[in-house]
């Protein structure tokens, strides 16, 4: 006869077994990681349905199927090849969290994902967000973050998106972001940030730092070898000088917006071969002194172009009457003189905008370009001196 008590004891070790399974599914240190990124929210602003409503502790958080607990905001690696689970995305629904980010975060070192956005967050980003070595998306935007943005944040080298728009960030923008090797897209705007550029990342695709307090001018170094770059963002800032002949050449450049900051000149070359791609171009509500820059017209995919609100004069080229490609064209609120080209207003081209507050001669009223009446003449006799030009 067997020993009664064997298949007993046999269960009971299985049972343990099991046990310490189910106990060992995540990495440990990652449980404690997520304990302490829960603690530093304000419970009072975690709803029960919530997803930070689902995180129970009393079961393991990479425990699959999670029917009942940890239903979302969280995910691991299911199957990992060998060893524990471990944490690699936090995903946080939109639901009015209110707290800190633990700076324990860091220690949940196969996070890909870190997604904040649309909560009430504040205080600094931690800086031991550098430890997050396999991070490919930051996005903390829509929140109340303060502080710098932390230089440490330059070290993650497989940070692909970086999204901290729209909060209250301050101080300069990192030294050394061009260290961000491996960046497709940097969002930094809406918040309180200074200074001039640094060199940006070399591999970016959208460059977004509008609506900050930035100053200074577009300097080549902080653009030399982006060559991928397509959408520059820059809008409502301080930024000043000379927008150089380089800038527009920027090989894959293709949306600019400039608009609403203190430029006081625009050096516009014709492209080359490898460049002229640009579709779009924002440089309303500068300073920009001197006449339209001629050569817009040689991009030949340039579909709206802004220069409204500048000082500048002269007439407006004729190339743009023959531009076919040019769909949207506001050069309002300028000193403009001489007769409009004609073919901006021809029945085949379907240019919308605006030539008005001006001081053009015969904009015809029958075209919407010119609704908008011109300069009383004594403003127009002003600007240019007593007399005014054809
Ligand atoms: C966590 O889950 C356990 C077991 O399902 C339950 O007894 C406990 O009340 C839950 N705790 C919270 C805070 O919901
Ligand atoms: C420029 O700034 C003004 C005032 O801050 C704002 O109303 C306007 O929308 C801005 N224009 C652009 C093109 O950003
Ligand atoms: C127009 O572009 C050409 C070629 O890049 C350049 O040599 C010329 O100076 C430009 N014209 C102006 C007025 O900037």
């Amino acid at each position: 006869m067997p020993d009664p008590f064997l298949l007993l004891r046999l269960s009971a070790i299985s049972l343990l077994f099991l046990t310490s399974l189910v106990d060992s599914l995540t990495l440990s240190s990652d449980i404690a990681a997520l304990k302490a990124f829960k603690a530093s929210i304000n419970p009072a602003t975690i709803q029960p349905f919530a997803c930070l409503g689902s995180w129970n502790f009393s079961t393991d958080p990479c425990a699959n199927p999670r029917r009942v607990h940890f239903t979302c905001g969280v995910n691991c690696d299911d199957t990992p090849a060998a060893g524990p689970s471990r944490v690699t995305q936090i995903t946080l629904d939109p639901a009015g969290y209110s707290g800190t980010l633990s700076p324990e975060v860091g220690k949940l070192t196969r996070l890909t994902v870190l997604d904040l956005s649309n909560n009430y967050f504040f205080g600094p980003i931690p800086s031991s967000l550098s430890s997050l070595s396999n991070l490919q998306t930051l996005v903390l935007h829509s929140n109340s973050f303060s502080g710098a943005v932390p230089a440490s944040l330059c070290n993650l080298k497989s940070l692909q998106s970086l999204d901290l728009s729209r909060n209250s960030l301050s101080g300069p923008l990192p030294r050394y972001l061009s260290s961000l090797i491996g960046l497709r897209r940097l969002d930094l705007s809406f918040n309180r940030l200074t200074g001039s550029l640094p060199r940006l990342p070399p591999n970016l695709l959208e460059l977004a730092l509008k609506a900050n307090s930035l100053s200074g001018s577009l300097y080549k170094s902080s653009f030399d070898g982006l060559t991928q770059l397509e959408v520059v963002e820059l809008s409502d800032n301080s930024l000043s000088g000379t927008v150089e002949g380089w800038f527009f050449l920027l090989q894959s450049l293709q949306q600019v917006d400039l608009a609403n900051n203190t430029l006081a000149r625009v050096e516009i070359w014709s492209p080359g071969k490898f460049n002229g791609d640009l579709v779009a171009v924002d440089l309303g509500f500068n300073r920009i002194e001197g006449n339209i820059p001629a050569n817009f017209s040689a991009y030949p995919s340039l579909s709206s172009l802004s220069l409204r609100y500048n000082r500048l004069r002269g007439p407006i080229p004729w190339e743009f009457g023959k531009k076919e490609s040019l769909k949207r064209l506001f050069l309002d609120g300028n000193y403009l003189n001489g007769t409009p080209p004609q073919g901006l207003f021809s029945s085949e081209t379907s240019v919308s905008g605006s030539l008005g507050d001006n001081c053009l001669q015969s904009c015809p009223v029958s075209s919407q370009l010119c609704l908008k009446s011109q300069k009383p003449l004594s403003i127009c006799r002003q600007a240019y001196g007593g007399k005014p030009r054809s």
